[in-house]
């Protein structure tokens, strides 16, 4: 992945102005003081191409850039970089919300079912629109994506995202054992080679990526498993992704163990089968052993935290304190798991998520919550080269949350006395009107308040 550099010659530039917060450093490794910035009265200047020329003070920013040629005020509101989902299902929105399962249970009864329709174009299509309009409408501007099986539900899903032309990872579900005949790959060989071809046709076309994904341990063969490590392999030097489920509920891993008892442990099917890396994205992760976090740590591998699925589900709890442990420090970054999780809203995870530390007696701070759902969701998807934050060259995706978006949030945020207490107020609270507009490379394409809420890119200012 090229890291942009800024135009030296002189181009339109924007500036929008607002509260601005970003983050610039790690508070899980470093004191949280010296890992953000925040401007009280600040600008935020993109150029034409969609980059970010700077961030900072609104005078400052107006003395060094006098040719900024318009100014959106955005006032009153906090303009943070977009959030980045670690993990979700866009296939599942037509069935999120279906309650009163374990795990295994719920996958046969609600999840198989509906994704066997996504070889159907129209119906993939309408759920990627759906999906795309929920994420921007909740200030989410990446995704890690599962499709499913069929190619179609791939094309659906990067079609749209090229349409508003966000940063959007996904790839072809490779599953073909232990599900239903209707979703289940009926050639192995063939499974990784129209991966392969979706690949080739996806990855690095505009700013869209590739995935590898195998389901999870029990949905592949060792063969698929062992073909779709080969691929990953072969690939993730250009950037390719590795992406699946680990480590969920005690139901699963006892599974895992049945099917591969040849393993270590579950971490260790995926090391086995060339599965790690520092591009492998792991949803989840809430029943590890430290042997585990040490592989994951050795491979440079990531996970995703997914609270409010795992409560939804009553799986396991992810323990941030042990993934994140002195020993062996692992990324992580936050997945709505969307339909296991119950809202697109990066804003409603963070608060869960700063409930299932309280049920392990370690509240997780606001600032490092804030962090996981920007430049924490970058670093784990090893994208903070180009999104996450505000530094000059980097892509200017950026969503505005509205302080004043109804009469509660105003009086409640009235006694708010720093910053850290208004970021718990809006994690905790999760408004869905908190997000007024959200903007992908610089172009405006989710406005809370408008007859016309969406624009495309080609449409968008
Ligand atoms: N494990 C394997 N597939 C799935 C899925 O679709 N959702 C969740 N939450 N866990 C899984
Ligand atoms: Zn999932």
């Amino acid at each position: 992945m090229k890291i942009h550099t800024i135009h030296t010659e002189p181009s339109e530039k924007k500036g929008y102005r607002g509260q601005l917060l970003w983050f610039t450093d790690n508070p899980f490794l470093h004191p949280e003081e010296e890992c953000f910035r925040y401007e009280s009265d600040g600008m935020l200047i993109v150029e034409e191409a969609g980059l970010i020329v700077d961030a900072g003070e609104y005078n400052e920013m107006m003395r060094r850039y006098p040719e900024t040629s318009v100014v959106t005020d955005h006032r009153g509101s906090l303009i943070m970089p977009g959030f980045i989902d670690t993990h979700l299902h866009y296939v599942q929105s037509p069935m999120i919300g279906s309650y009163g399962d374990t795990l295994l249970h719920w996958l046969n009864q609600y999840t198989f079912p509906t994704e066997a329709r996504f070889y159907d174009k129209e119906y993939a299509d309408t759920a990627a629109k759906m999906a795309l309009r929920q994420m921007l409408s909740h200030g989410t501007t990446t995704a890690n994506v599962f499709s499913t099986t069929f190619a179609t539900s791939v094309d659906a899903f990067f079609e749209e995202s090229e349409r508003f032309g966000t940063r959007m990872i996904t790839g072809k579900v490779l599953q073909d054992r232990n599900l239903p005949d209707n979703l289940r790959d009926r050639s192995t060989e063939e499974s990784i080679e129209i991966s392969r071809r979706l690949m080739n046709k996806w990855h690095g076309k505009g700013r869209q990526l590739y995935a590898v994904i195998p389901r999870f341990a029990p949905t592949s063969t060792p063969l698929q498993l062992k073909l779709a490590g080969e691929l990953y392999q072969e690939n993730t030097g250009r950037g390719v992704y590795m992406h699946t489920h680990l480590g969920e509920c005690e139901s699963e891993i006892e599974w895992v163990a049945e099917l591969f008892p040849e393993a270590d442990n579950y971490t260790d099917v995926y090391r086995r089968f060339g599965l790690l890396g520092p591009r492998s994205i792991l949803a989840h992760c809430c029943i590890m052993k430290p042997e585990e976090w040490r592989m994951l740590y050795d491979y440079g591998s990531s996970a995703a935290h997914c609270p409010s699925s795992n409560l939804f589900l009553g799986d396991g709890q992810f323990r941030f304190w042990e993934c994140t442990d002195a020993t062996h420090p692992c990324q992580f970054g936050i997945g709505t798991d969307v339909g296991g999780g119950t809202s697109f809203s990066i804003l409603r995870q963070i608060g869960e998520a700063y409930k299932v530390g309280m049920l392990g007696s370690h509240p997780l701070s606001p600032l490092k919550s804030f962090y996981l759902a920007t430049l924490g969701g970058a670093k784990a998807l090893r994208l903070d080269n180009c999104i996450g934050t505000f530094r000059p060259g980097h892509e200017a995706d950026f969503t505005v949350i509205n302080l004043h978006a109804d009469e509660f949030t105003i009086y409640r945020l009235s006694h708010a006395r720093t910053l850290q207490e208004t970021l718990s107020v809006i994690q905790t609270l999760g408004f869905d009107n908190f997000i007024s507009h959200t903007y992908v490379s610089g172009r405006n394409v989710y406005t809370r308040d408008s007859d016309r809420q969406f624009r495309y890119a080609d449409e968008a200012r």
